[in-house]
């Protein structure tokens, strides 16, 4: 069990803010399949907490509680592993991650506006995810497209020459797939 210190210092994963309904006996059942996966071993931290994002889309608290008694890993070393790696998230996503460029090819094009224009739209900041849990907003340095700046991914898809409007026709495409799913 973490120490009251631990605790203290762990970084905010925001589920107490989210309106998803954490279900703790699902993810005890998923935490232990993906435990008894990796036969329990303590060297393998980092796939077992891949697999849970992958689970996910973040990294649950309860679960890394569970991680911590089950392996016998003290709760702050896991958070520091969780923190150290961009690809863990400590708080929940939306389905669709949108990451926008603001690297310099991009920023220079107007992948500022891009990025103020799709908080306005979605009216969340950046790191955010909206309350419907479809979309989360990030931001990055370069997404190696650079001559087709401004450029913004969604789940792995590139989107490129964008200006305001043709970023927004993209969001109302994911919300009208996802109207009609
Ligand atoms: S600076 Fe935007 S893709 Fe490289």
């Amino acid at each position: 069990m973490p120490s009251s210190s631990e605790t203290a210092v762990m970084p905010q994963t925001q589920e107490s803010n989210s309106h998803m309904k954490i279900d703790k006996n699902g993810i005890e059942e998923t935490v232990d399949a993906i435990l008894n996966k990796y036969y329990m071993k303590k060297s393998s931290l980092i796939s077992i907490l891949l697999d849970i994002q992958s689970e996910y889309n973040y990294l649950p608290k309860h679960a890394l509680i569970m991680i911590s008694n089950k392996l016998n890993i003290r709760l702050i070393e896991i958070y520091t592993v969780a923190t150290f790696y961009t690809v863990f998230s400590l708080k929940p996503r939306g389905k669709f991650t949108i990451n926008v460029c603001v690297g310099t090819a991009c920023h220079v094009r107007g992948g500022r506006m891009i990025v103020d224009n799709i908080q306005k739209e979605l009216k969340i900041d950046i790191g955010d995810t909206t309350e419907d849990m479809l979309f989360t907003l990030e931001t990055v340095r370069c997404l190696g497209a650079c001559a087709l700046g401004p450029v913004m991914v969604i789940n792995g898809e590139y989107y490129g020459q964008l200006t305001t409007k043709k970023a927004d026709a993209v969001l109302q495409s994911y919300k009208a797939q996802e109207a009609g799913a």
